[in-house]
């Protein structure tokens, strides 16, 4: 097999090719010919070496994938030779509240993760893919997916007829986009182009601000909203964006806080916070059971993941870099597959 690994430190100048034996699997696991794998802003995050002392090499990146099963091993019981499965994010959470050690089960760090012809998962920590879905589109779920429908489900489910804005065009804010327009909700998305902006009306955004053009975009939302604001804001972007999210937000509304992709330190203004009862929600992407409620609902048919493009596995270099200029639309992804057709 061959295999991507950040072998003696951090950074893409130490992401390198090597061929290894192919594993076998162990009772309950199954072994997975990978077909294609799906890029996240935290793979970055974490080939710079930024996602806590946890994470270090020796090291096989990237969450995201899909593969077939190629191979059983002793007491499987659920998977067989020729399924299309998708392993979830975190390997250990099946379901209800997460374990004490939620961060230990990651994959693609500090597990190792998909960037790789061939893969070892315990079925425990499989979802079987949607019929619909081309491998790539499948790719997309596991993390950026699933985050998506966690933040639509958690504190509770969106109701029709919410507003929610969303931040960017990345692999979960589309995603979001697609789950709360089905949901019957209001979108309201912010972006950085008047190009992205015509592609989000072009997937049915209620309304599409530009972010670089209104940069006080909560008095758009505001506005567009009758003056309450949004009873839901997904946050994105972190130190840059939360007050503009905070003034967005409708009296008892919600944040959900989801990602940083502007900064990790955020200063706020608390009595916005509590005179209006508004709720901070930390999603961290979801169970395998949110894994496979998400993927329950895209068999049903209607949605789509958005791919931005997909790269072959030797140009994996290049498709992190890509994915950092952040002009992407949806997700990159990467095939795994020795036979670029499959
Ligand atoms: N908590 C969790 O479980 C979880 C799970 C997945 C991801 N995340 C986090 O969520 C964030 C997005 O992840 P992703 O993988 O979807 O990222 P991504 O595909 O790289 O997309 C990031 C997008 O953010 C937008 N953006 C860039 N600068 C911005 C700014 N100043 N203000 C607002 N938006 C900006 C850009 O869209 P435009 O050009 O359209 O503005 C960009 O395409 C990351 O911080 C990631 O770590 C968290």
């Amino acid at each position: 097999m061959r295999t991507f690994v950040l072998e003696t430190g951090f950074g893409l100048d130490n992401l390198v090719l090597r061929e290894r034996e192919t594993p076998m699997p162990g009772p309950g696991q199954v072994l997975l010919e990978m077909r294609t794998a799906s890029l996240n802003y935290r793979d970055l995050v974490v080939v710079a070496g930024g996602h806590g002392r946890a994470v270090r090499p020796p090291l096989v990146p990237l969450s995201d994938g899909v593969g077939i099963v190629v191979e059983t091993g002793p007491g499987v019981r659920d998977l067989a030779v020729g399924d299309r499965v998708a392993p979830a994010f975190y390997q250990h959470w099946q379901g209800g509240a997460p374990p004490d050690d939620l961060e230990a089960g990651r994959l693609g760090g500090p597990l190792d993760g998909v960037l790789a012809s061939h893969c070892v998962f315990p079925e425990s920590g499989l979802v079987r893919v949607a019929e619909g879905l081309s491998n790539a589109e499948a790719a997309t779920l596991p993390c950026a997916g699933v985050t998506a429908w966690s933040a639509l489900s958690e504190p509770w489910p969106l109701r029709p007829g919410e507003s929610v804005l969303i931040q960017g065009t990345g692999g979960v804010a589309l995603m979001a986009l697609a789950l709360a327009r089905r949901a019957g909700a209001r979108t309201i998305v912010t972006t950085s182009s008047p190009i992205k902006a015509a592609r989000l009306a072009g997937l049915g955004a209620d309304l599409v601000i530009d972010r670089n053009a209104t940069p006080d975009w909560a008095r758009a939302v505001r506005e567009a909203t009758g003056g309450r604001g949004c009873e839901r804001v997904l946050e994105l972007g972190g130190a840059a964006t939360l007050n503009e999210s905070v003034k967005a937000v409708r009296t008892g509304g919600t944040i959900l806080l989801i990602g940083n992709v502007t900064g990790s330190m955020a200063e706020l203004f608390l009595p916005l916070v509590l005179t209006r009862r508004i709720t901070l929600h930390s999603v961290s992407c979801g169970s395998r059971q949110a894994f496979q409620a998400l993927m329950d609902a895209l068999a049903a048919g209607g949605i789509r993941p958005v791919v931005d493009r997909v790269f072959p596995f030797e140009e994996a270099h290049e498709a992190f870099r890509t994915l950092e200029k952040g002009e992407h639309f949806g997700n990159i992804c990467l095939s795994l597959s020795q036979d670029p057709s499959r």
